[in-house]
């Protein structure tokens, strides 16, 4: 799936070591379909050459105002015309302080100062120089002008310190500049989800678990990220990185067994929306063993079960006893092996839930595709066969929607 098909990025590249990693973000985002544009400053091409950049997207890379090759002469205009982002990485200290004061001395200022499309910026600079008043001042303005900054992160830098300042990684970037691109249909709500197994105990070497691989969950949290929302997202154990986690809009709780998950989610359950993706073990272990149970000959042990507590079941009541209404937004999944659509929605009214979600198929654990039924008071909608991220998406904007 390609996120960014027919999207025309205009990529800039100004003047800092970090230049050496926007090579690899021109790739990224032409592997997500769009077709990248290069600009390049004076001092960028004391990092990164031209010629590097034109190989890897195929167009000639734009380094003057003065280019005779542009029809009118007027690359600044062209250019930023038929864009629909500008994108920026590195964005050096001092091209951030001339865009927050409307300075346009160069192609790359010029065409940011007449453009009609959005502005993303990812910073890149020493510490002393991201900290410098001057500089935040101009982070202050640059987002008050609506202009999107992303990172910068923390950590080593080229002049040996370690602090803030570093550009974000080119993979992080990529993600954020799709991100960008999505609807933002659940700006400003909270987002809750269950994701994953969980592991339940039978002596320090030995458990229960299943065969979910967390990446539905995952996707989810994703989606609801880049639709605008703050993510809590409860995983159990797996081993998948946090979504998006550069945008600081998402909290992870690692959790192991379904009395642990169900502990967190009560606890984060003051949102608007909950998905309870995980696959929570129907039963723990009554008493686990503190040591290794050792093998007794043939002799099975006798390992006694308690039920676990439903955690969808429980966020569903705690918050409606607390406001009185049905709230947040509680999205079940269900995975069943015969007459889905029959068992899924006894299961949404034995919940009382607005929404269960079905999964088709018994080909989904640990894949990327999935295909989904998704079943509320209206009906049943089938979401057919695609990346879970895609399918993901078009949950979100479901639920959005029902919202
Ligand atoms: O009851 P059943 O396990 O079939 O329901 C599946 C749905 O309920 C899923 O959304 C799952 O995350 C949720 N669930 C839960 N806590 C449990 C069992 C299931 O939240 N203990």
């Amino acid at each position: 799936m390609q996120s960014l098909l027919n999207k025309k990025i205009v990529l800039g590249i100004s003047g800092g070591i970090a230049a050496y990693k926007t090579p690899e973000l021109a790739r990224l985002l032409m592997q997500e379909g769009a077709s990248v544009q290069v600009v390049m400053t004076e001092a960028a091409q004391q990092f990164v050459t031209p010629v590097t950049m034109q190989a890897l997207t195929g167009n000639p890379v734009f380094t003057s105002q003065w280019d005779s090759s542009v029809a009118n002469n007027m690359a600044h205009i062209e250019l930023s015309r038929s864009a629909d982002a500008i994108f920026i990485a590195p964005t050096s200290a001092d091209l951030m302080a001339k865009l927050s004061l409307g300075l346009a001395d160069d192609l790359l200022s010029t065409l940011c100062l007449a453009r009609g499309c959005s502005l993303l910026l990812a910073p890149a600079m020493n510490k002393q120089m991201w900290e410098h008043a001057a500089t935040q001042r101009s982070v202050e303005r640059l987002e008050k002008d609506g202009i999107a900054l992303l990172g910068p992160a923390s950590g080593f830098q080229a002049c040996g310190e370690v602090g803030m300042g570093r550009m974000l990684e080119p993979a992080e970037i990529a993600e954020q500049v799709v991100a960008f691109f999505q609807k933002k249909t659940l700006r400003g709500k909270k987002v809750m989800i269950t994701a994953g197994p969980t592991f339940e105990t039978i002596d320090p070497v030995r458990g229960i678990t299943n065969h979910s691989s967390g990446k539905m969950g995952f996707a989810i949290a994703k989606a609801a990220l880049e639709a605008g929302a703050d993510v809590h997202l409860i995983a159990g154990p797996c081993n998948l990185p946090t979504p998006l986690e550069t945008t600081g809009k998402i909290i992870r709780t690692n959790v192991v067994s379904a009395k642990e998950m169900h502990a967190a989610a009560l606890s984060a359950a003051d949102c608007d929306v909950f998905l309870a993706v995980a696959a929570v073990a129907d039963w723990g272990i009554a008493k686990p063993s503190k040591n290794k149970i050792k093998r007794q000959g043939n002799t099975a042990p006798n390992i006694e079960f308690i039920a676990n507590p439903d955690i969808l079941l429980g966020v569903a009541k705690t918050v409606k006893a607390k406001a009185g209404k049905p709230y947040p937004y509680c999205v079940g999944f269900a995975a069943e092996s015969t007459d889905l659509e029959k068992h899924a929605d006894e299961k949404r009214k034995r919940k009382g839930v607005p929404m269960i979600v079905g999964n088709i198929g018994p080909d989904t654990f640990g894949s990327d595709l999935n295909q989904l039924l998704v079943i509320d008071d209206r009906g049943s909608k089938k979401l057919a066969k695609a990346e879970k991220l895609h399918l993901a998406r078009q949950l979100i904007q479901l639920i959005a929607k029902n919202i």
